[in-house]
């Protein structure tokens, strides 16, 4: 038994692989972009789009320009939390205001089909069962109304397709006592074919009665899509000369998706689900296999850290069957004799890393890899309300230290007669645009600049990498980004879009590396948009935590869906309450509102409320991990401010642009979760009175003691004795009232 704890293993996330020269901060360009002309400018998107469901005026002072009233003065409401603030906790429990309710929906192993027998929890459940069964580590979840046809139906509230994330596993849960492994082998196939069912993403029909929800066991849209789902490949890089494996010799498909982090949708009623940190699940020992590669191979493997012996060792499995390459794909070793990679899987790290878009209403669709997005490690993707006429925008995060954030535009204008389109829609809109990577300007704007084969530097004469044409740049968007000088960030996290008025939030959720001079290759200098570097002392013991470990939330205002300037400012910044407000809890968080490691970040649709989930370490001497609710502002409702940084004899000064302070009026505490969990994912019926919200990997971080179940660090949500499980919660106002907040 060799499975490590998740603190014991070295998340790739955590580590980073941009050594890239890049400035973490570029003065010059952009700098002609005067942050008062932008300020001054105009949103282009029209206003009304941005108000579909339910808002009307939200945003305190950024309400909706009206024409003076020639009658009665209309009454302007104005959006409210309606909770008063969870306490930060240690329990092994849900805490939530009074008047909430939250009931546990689907849990790890939970059944999707009939026949399938209910989970025993104890890991003797076959690895072929779960290919109907809840996977693990639900993440980021998306709620689909549906209809009485079995079509989408944007407005249904009591049935719906509830589509969610598996990220990762808890091997130690799993099975029965862990992962088996000897002398670095998987000794138990049945195990392995778990673990790949258990990651992927999970279809549900689910059941609104009186108040309470339910999943139909036995519904025909239930599914699960997993690590051995088969997958086109779609958009330029497909068929690509890097894309051919045995599996698919003219490089048009692949085999599963993994580390299904957050999540997106689209306007068409589709689902999409990111690759997140896919590189590691790849054997690719460099001491052997480097002499087989080519220059550009190498560079490309160094920058998405494709090495080593695989998470899981997933390649490796005694006595898996040989004609089955189920296994046998991710060693992506050169190991056969052909040229072009069709007699291995030398190439199959570049099949993965992409944005995936799944039809939930079509059970038996392929989905499919939309690599005009490109390939990183992919949080989330959001996109900007769709106007008639323009284009299709997503911005996307990388989710490493030091990397990047993204914007992608569509070519094809949007046509709101594609909103039934399906899949369809998606090969219009997602196969052929423009990507684009940020830089953050000194004076408040910033820049979107293109990734374009033979413009700005990517051609074959980049001297770290010879790009060959525009697919190439799409498999290594890493290298085309530090070619152009994009700005490094502190962990880019999840995206939200600003239903009231199109601007756009990203957490950058902690990053270690961030430090006040002479950094090293994989360290960043701390610049305006990521302007902190601290201490915070954690435990009794109060050990040293440098750098950013708290993280931040910084958003930003597009001039336009195309445009490639835009204008930036730190909405939120992570610490803990007691922690100096000059330089450390600069937005002055209280004990009803301090938080750490903002990752899962969603506007509701319905009442405009920024919702806010923690993925931490750091702050967990003090609570759980939570989830906050806010009322966003805008940017450029605060000002500029220097931040005055110290590392023992080392200061530095750094100016930035910061928000107004929330205050507790508009950030509250609405959720602390159990022992050793993660709070991903979030999604709500179009009414607004039910939230649906992931409690990842609870229990996770403590190795389990099987002769004593009291040992285990958790026994949520099933209590008593119990293996801890990942589950979704179905949040409900007693009351019968929206989530957390509305216009009032
Ligand atoms: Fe899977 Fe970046 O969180
Ligand atoms: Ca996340
Ligand atoms: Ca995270």
């Amino acid at each position: 038994m060799n499975d490590l704890t998740r603190s014991e293993l070295l998340e790739p996330e955590d580590i980073g692989t941009n050594n890239s020269n890049n400035p973490s901060f570029d003065s010059l360009l952009g700098a002609r972009l005067s942050r008062r002309s932008i300020l001054k400018g105009s949103f282009g998107l029209a206003s009304t789009a941005f108000f579909g469901t339910g808002l009307v005026a939200c945003g305190g002072s950024d309400a909706v320009a009206t024409t003076p009233p020639t009658t009665a003065p209309e009454v302007v409401k104005s959006l409210k939390l309606n909770f008063n603030a969870v306490a930060k906790s240690l329990a092994d429990a849900v805490s939530l205001p009074a008047g909430y309710t939250a009931t546990v929906l689907y849990r790890l192993g939970d059944p999707i089909a009939a026949g399938v027998a209910d989970y025993k929890n104890d890991g003797s459940d076959s690895g072929a069962s779960f290919a109907q069964r809840a996977g693990d580590h639900h993440d980021g979840m998306h709620f689909f109304g549906l209809g009485a046809d079995g079509k989408y139906s944007a407005n249904s509230s009591d049935r719906g397709l509830l589509v969610m994330n598996h990220e990762a596993i808890t091997g130690s849960f799993l099975h029965a006592a862990g992962q088996t492994i000897s002398n670095g082998v998987r000794t138990v196939p049945d195990e392995v074919l778990k673990e790949m069912n258990a990651h992927g993403v999970s279809v549900i029909e689910v059941i609104r009665s009186g108040s309470s929800f339910s999943y139909k066991k036995d519904s025909s849209f239930n599914r699960r899509v997993t690590a051995l789902t088969e997958m086109a490949l779609s958009g330029p890089a497909a068929k690509s000369p890097m894309m051919v494996t045995a599996y698919s010799t003219d490089g048009s498909k692949t085999r599963g998706t993994v580390n299904n982090c957050a999540d997106g949708y689209t306007p068409w009623g589709t689902y999409v689900t990111c690759e997140e940190n896919w590189a590691g699940f790849f054997r690719r020992v460099a001491a052997s296999d480097d002499v087989s590669r080519t220059a550009r191979e190498k560079t490309s493997f160094a920058r998405y850290g494709v090495t080593g012996n695989g998470t899981h060792l997933w390649a490796t499995p005694n006595g898996a069957s040989a004609s089955d390459t189920m296994f046998s794909r991710w060693n992506a070793m050169k190991l056969g004799s052909s040229t072009d990679g069709s007699d291995d899987f030398r190439n199959a790290p570049n099949t993965f890393g992409w944005i995936v878009e799944i039809d939930p209403f079509t059970p038996a669709s392929t989905p499919k890899k939309r690599t005009a997005m490109g390939r990183f490690a992919h949080e989330n993707a959001a996109y900007l309300p769709v106007v008639a006429g323009q284009p299709v925008v997503y911005y996307m995060g990388d989710d490493s230290r030091g990397e990047y954030l993204y914007k992608y535009v569509s070519t094809a204008v949007w046509d709101p007669a594609d909103a039934s389109k399906g899949m369809a829609a998606g090969d219009k809109y997602l196969d052929d645009g423009k990507l684009y990577v940020a830089k953050f300007n000194a004076d408040g704007s910033g820049a979107w600049v293109e990734l374009k084969f033979g413009s700005n530097g990517l051609t074959a004469a980049n001297t770290t990498y010879a790009f060959a044409d525009q697919a190439d740049v799409l498999i290594n968007t890493r290298l085309a980004a530090d070619a152009v000088g994009a700005t490094r960030m502190d962990r880019p996290e999840w995206v939200a879009v600003n239903p009231a008025n199109g601007e756009a939030y990203l957490t950058l959720t902690n990053n270690s590396n961030r430090v006040l001079a002479n950094p090293t290759s994989s360290q960043q200098l701390v610049d305006p948009a990521n302007p902190r570097f601290y201490n915070d002392p954690k435990g009794t013991a109060a050990t040293a935590q440098r750098g950013n470990p708290n993280g931040h939330i910084i958003r930003w205002k597009d001039a336009s869906a195309t445009a490639t300037s835009f204008q930036w400012d730190v909405f939120l910044f992570g610490a803990r309450a007691g922690a100096n407000t000059a330089n450390i809890n600069v937005s002055n968080l209280s004990a009803d509102n301090d938080f750490s490691s903002p990752d899962g970040l969603w506007f509701s649709q319905n009442t405009g409320l920024l919702w806010i989930q923690t993925d931490d370490g750091a702050f967990t001497d003090a609570t759980n991990c939570m989830m906050l609710a806010a009322v966003a502002g805008k940017v450029g409702d605060g000002g500029k401010k220097t931040i005055n940084n110290v590392d023992g004899a080392t200061s530095k000064a750094v100016d930035t642009y910061v928000g107004a302070a929330p205050g507790d009026t508009n950030l509250r505490r609405f959720l602390v979760g159990p022992k050793e969990c993660e709070i991903t994912g979030v999604a709500e019926t179009p009414d607004g009175k039910a939230l649906f919200v992931n409690i990842q990997h609870p229990g996770e971080d403590t190795k389990p003691n099987y002769a004593n179940p009291s040992s285990y660090g958790s026994h949520w949500p099933d209590g008593g004795s119990a293996r801890p499980r990942s589950a979704t919660i179905v949040i409900t106002k007693n009351d019968g009232g929206t989530i957390g907040g509305g216009l009032a």
